[in-house]
């Protein structure tokens, strides 16, 4: 059962080693059978997406040319915080990421803001990527039929829409496959994984084949502001290495293979992301990308020329986007789940159906939300709110690593991260300086976001905490299920 370390209150925390055999004993415990190459491609599967195939249109509107060093701005960012969550996640090897990482370190409430936060990260960035999706698919119909959808079903309403249709279909259809339980095997991941790089590997060689160097001046119009600004907004498509942790427990051998795979995905990430950049920028103008949808698909028809080139690469994109979609949205149930069976939310949320084995009115509720969300809201709003609500999941985490060394610095810790604290130091200090950057608006609906979760937490989650009321407060369905 879950226990204590002792300190009552809203800072109660887990305690990891009972967190750890608690998994196993429960049955929960995974077979370790994963290896670096597939945690690697675990992370390249969740973090391409949306954000190289649209996001980037934006980055290039408010850095220009110059957008190219805030892809390398903020990867540099990430790697820090990549290896806290290394740290985290090779200590803390049980599912449920930065949520439970926090729950044994720092303590319940802001293992709650956590997950609450998490939401973000996940639940309402499955909204953007589909988002994304949308734009890929009309694109593909555009290039290969000459057709596409009216504006009326393919925008929000703030775009002149009425609702994003296909942000809609693609939600809906994944909810409809995790209610199935239909995840995804790390062979399937393999040949997702292999279609994205194939995909931005052909949009890279067709760019440089028809490169022209016109594009890149004025190089930085809005110069250093720009670049970071820029920044801030593309840091979306490197969302998703953290999704490595979360297959810690099945790792072979978590101090080797964790870091290996979270850098090693940031890394491969980082490469095709700035060649493809520099690629789009040699046949189009970032004016030309910007106002896309579908700016890479739009850059091989309108910058090259080559509809044909750019019909196979918005099909790759919407096949690329579609496994984003169906990680990203799994992970947010599995956190939501987490949550749930700790008595954060309500408990009823995490039954397991009996029929698929999966938690189904979960995954429904949470899949209806997001599609609303994805009909209504346009893709700038979302990627902000998802760039600072990860942002500050990252400040948490690194904070994490700096608090547990100094309470637990017994703890085995099969992968360290270097000279702590200086490194979670300068990750704390690059999630608030991108964070930073976004428009006010972002921080202000952040900060209503964040009020909503103190107070259903004062008023829910306080009073039926698992771990601090015990297991008496749990409904016996839940309690076979733990047996
Ligand atoms: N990094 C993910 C994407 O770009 C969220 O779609």
């Amino acid at each position: 059962m879950t226990t204590t370390s002792g300190r009552p209150g809203i800072f109660a925390v887990r305690d990891v080693r009972s967190l750890i055999t608690e998994t196993a004993e429960e049955g929960h415990g995974l077979k370790k059978a994963v290896g670096a190459t597939q945690l690697t491609a675990m992370g390249v599967g969740a973090i391409i997406g949306t954000g190289i195939f649209v996001v980037i249109g934006k980055g290039a509107g408010i850095a220009g040319p110059a957008v190219i060093l805030s892809f390398v701005l903020a990867a540099v960012a990430c790697t820090f915080s990549a290896l806290s969550y290394a740290e985290l996640a090779s200590s803390i090897p049980v599912s449920g990421s930065a949520y439970t990482y926090t729950y044994a370190t720092l303590g319940e409430i802001v293992a709650w803001i956590i997950g609450w936060d998490l939401i973000l990260e996940y639940g309402v960035s499955v909204a953007g990527i589909a988002v994304g999706w949308g734009g890929n698919l009309n694109a593909f119909l555009d290039a290969a039929f000459g057709f596409s959808l009216p504006d009326a079903i393919s925008k929000s309403p703030s775009e002149g829409g009425v609702f994003n249709l296909p942000a809609v279909f693609v939600v809906l259809a994944i909810t409809f496959l995790l209610v199935r339980g239909v995840t995804e095997s790390a062979r399937v991941n393999l040949v997702m994984v292999g279609i994205k790089l194939v995909v931005l590997l052909f949009f890279i060689v067709v760019a440089f084949a028809n490169f022209g160097t016109g594009n890149f001046t004025p190089f930085a119009p809005a110069g250093v502001d720009g670049v970071t600004s820029a920044a801030a907004i593309i840091f979306f498509a490197y969302i998703g290495f953290d999704a490595v942790s979360t297959g810690s427990e099945e790792a072979r051998k978590p101090e080797r293979d964790l870091p290996l795979a979270i850098i090693g995905s940031l890394i491969i990430c980082t490469v095709f992301y700035v060649l493809t950049t520099v690629g789009a920028l040699g046949i189009a103008s970032p004016a030309q990308m910007e106002g896309s949808d579908a700016p890479l698909a739009t850059a091989l028809d309108e910058g090259a020329g080559i509809s044909w080139a750019a019909a196979i690469l918005a099909l790759g994109a919407v096949v690329a986007i579609t496994s984003v979609v169906l990680v990203i949205l799994y992970g947010q149930t599995r956190i939501f789940f987490a949550m749930c069976r700790d008595g954060l939310m309500p408990i009823r949320l995490a039954e397991v159906n009996q029929r698929y084995g999966t938690p189904a009115k979960l995954t429904i509720g949470l899949g209806v939300l997001i599609s609303i969300l994805a009909a209504l809201v346009p893709l700038g709003t979302i990627v902000e709110l998802v760039n600072i609500g990860t942002l500050f999941a990252f400040v948490l985490v690194n904070i994490g690593v700096i608090v547990l060394r100094r309470t637990r610095p017994e703890m085995p810790r099969p992968y360290r991260v270097p000279w702590s604290p200086v490194l979670p130091i300068i990750g704390v200090a690059f999630a608030v300086y991108l964070m930073s950057d976004l428009p006010w608006e972002t921080w202000v609906r952040f900060a209503v976001w964040l009020a909503i979760g103190i107070l259903i937490y004062a008023f829910y989650g306080y009073r039926n905490s698992r771990i601090r009321n015990g297991p008496q407060s749990t409904p016996g369905w839940a309690k076979e299920e733990q047996r």
